[in-house]
């Protein structure tokens, strides 16, 4: 396959994959996805133990295609809400450890994304949020199940309730991430962790990976649930005029309906 959104680089049991549409804040499309989905096989065939996910620009990524949510029906929202929570389980299931090192913008499904990776690294200029809820809708790629798991429910209603911005230290406190660093620090900081873990035995730290997961694990497999109530937002007013809004670059409207 032709990567087009996605970079990937191999090195021994180490991979670096990179989402690379700087230009438009790395936004995950179906495109995206489906590179995503491939680079993920491609992972486990190579017998990758330790691969870091990071952002080219000034995002991680930032989130879910509007523009295109903004086109979509409640059956085409359910279908890509679907979509996006059965590759991002594949992470989670995948016998390879997950970074991310969260350069930038990390927010809606750019943050659903970082959820989804087993460790995070922080630089001091990322940024995290679930801002959906301004857009009139619910995060749609698992991010209703990991987030109170990660941060508690607590936080996670605040996140997910409020839709505010959160700077690297704020997520440090909440624990979502494991360090904040300079941003030139954040790749070699992110490798050396890969590498760390790549001089491990692979098939034992697939097994303390999928252990760890048993523990906390999705109550809401494959996504069902959330892609359901995603997929309501889009019968109500208030979801097609907040992403409407977006596209047209000014405030929403809600109506309560
Ligand atoms: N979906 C689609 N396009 C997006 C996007 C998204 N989630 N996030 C950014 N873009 C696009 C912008 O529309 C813009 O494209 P345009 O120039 O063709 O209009 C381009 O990426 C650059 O973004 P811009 O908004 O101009 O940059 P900024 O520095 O002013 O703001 C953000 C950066 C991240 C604060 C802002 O882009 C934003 O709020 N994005 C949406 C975040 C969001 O709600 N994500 C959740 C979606 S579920």
């Amino acid at each position: 396959m032709h990567l087009e959104c996605l970079q990937l680089s191999i090195s021994g049991k180490t991979a670096l994959v990179e989402l690379a549409r700087p230009d438009q804040l790395n936004v995950l499309d179906e495109q995206a996805l489906n590179e995503l989905e491939f680079v993920l096989n491609h992972l486990l065939e190579q017998g990758v133990k330790a691969a870091i996910l990071t952002g080219q620009g000034r995002a991680f990524a930032a989130g879910a295609d509007v523009k295109a949510m903004a086109e979509m029906d409640e059956r085409a929202a359910r279908a890509f809400s679907l979509k996006g929570n059965q590759i991002f389980q594949r992470i989670e299931e995948h016998p390879a450890i997950f970074v991310a090192a969260v350069n930038g913008y990390a927010l809606g499904g750019g943050l659903e994304l970082a959820l989804a990776c087993d460790l995070r690294l922080a630089s001091s200029k990322a940024v995290f949020g679930q801002p959906e809820i301004n857009l009139g809708i619910i995060p749609g790629f698992g991010g209703t199940q990991r987030l109170p798991r990660l941060i508690g429910p607590t936080r996670a209603k605040e996140w997910i309730l409020t839709g505010r911005r959160y700077n690297a230290q704020e997520a440090l406190t909440a624990g979502l991430v494991l360090e904040v660093v300079e941003p030139e620090e954040l790749l070699p900081k992110a490798q050396a962790l890969a590498q760390e873990l790549a001089d491990k035995s692979g098939p034992i730290l697939a097994l303390a990976k999928r252990a760890i997961n048993a523990s906390t694990g999705l109550v809401d497999q494959n996504g069902q649930t959330e892609a359901g109530l995603f997929a309501s937002c889009f019968t109500y007013h208030d979801g097609m005029e907040g992403l409407k809004a977006f596209v047209e670059k000014r405030k929403p409207q809600f109506q309560d309906r």
